[in-house]
């Protein structure tokens, strides 16, 4: 039986569908509300952080590429409060303005808004 082009052609739309899908959905949300607590939630630039930082692993060698991923991880006893903020968010921005450059923010009602 010869292959019929049109179910080729079908096929291969399918496929790129999909596979547009899996390119897209792995690089998350532009934009992230993380969970803060009582102090509020953090608006997090994700997309404009991953192209300024270039890797992934800078931020998700401790804690995975899933949706609330964070708050899932300090409830369960995984991940201890403020360790994301503190080691991660403050620690890179406090590094940042040291060395003169520009710098995301450093005081607790910059990032967590009520
Ligand atoms: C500056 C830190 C940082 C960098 C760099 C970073 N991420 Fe994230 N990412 C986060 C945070 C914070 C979350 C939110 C986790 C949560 O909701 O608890 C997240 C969540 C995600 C999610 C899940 C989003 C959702 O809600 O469905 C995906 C997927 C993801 N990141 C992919 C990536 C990929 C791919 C890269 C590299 C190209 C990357 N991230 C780089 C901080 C970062
Ligand atoms: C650069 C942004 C940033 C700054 C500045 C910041 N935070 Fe956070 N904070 C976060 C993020 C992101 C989380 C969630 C991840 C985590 O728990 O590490 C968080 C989590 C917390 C939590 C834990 C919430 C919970 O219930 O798990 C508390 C409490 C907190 N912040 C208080 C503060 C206070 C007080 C200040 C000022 C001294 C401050 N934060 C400054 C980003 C920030
Ligand atoms: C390794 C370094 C690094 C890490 C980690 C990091 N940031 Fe940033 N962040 C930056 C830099 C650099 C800027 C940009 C300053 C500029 O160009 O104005 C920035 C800017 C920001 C801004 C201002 C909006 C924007 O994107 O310009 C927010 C809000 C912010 N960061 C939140 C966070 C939070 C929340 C986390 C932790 C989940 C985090 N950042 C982790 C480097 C970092």
């Amino acid at each position: 039986m010869k292959p019929n082009p049109l179910v080729i052609a079908v096929a291969a739309a399918v496929l790129g569908f999909f596979a547009a899908i899996a390119a897209a959905a792995n690089h998350g949300p532009e934009t992230i509300n993380i969970f803060g607590g009582q102090s509020g939630n953090v608006p997090f630039t994700h997309a404009q952080h991953q192209n300024r930082l270039n890797d992934c692993n800078v931020c998700h060698s401790i804690f995975p590429q899933e949706t609330d991923a964070i708050k899932r991880m300090k409830e369960s006893g995984a991940l201890k409060p403020k360790k994301v903020m503190n080691l991660q968010c403050i620690k890179c921005h406090k590094e940042e303005k040291r060395a003169g450059k520009p710098h995301g923010p450093i005081t607790c009602s910059t990032c967590h808004k009520k």
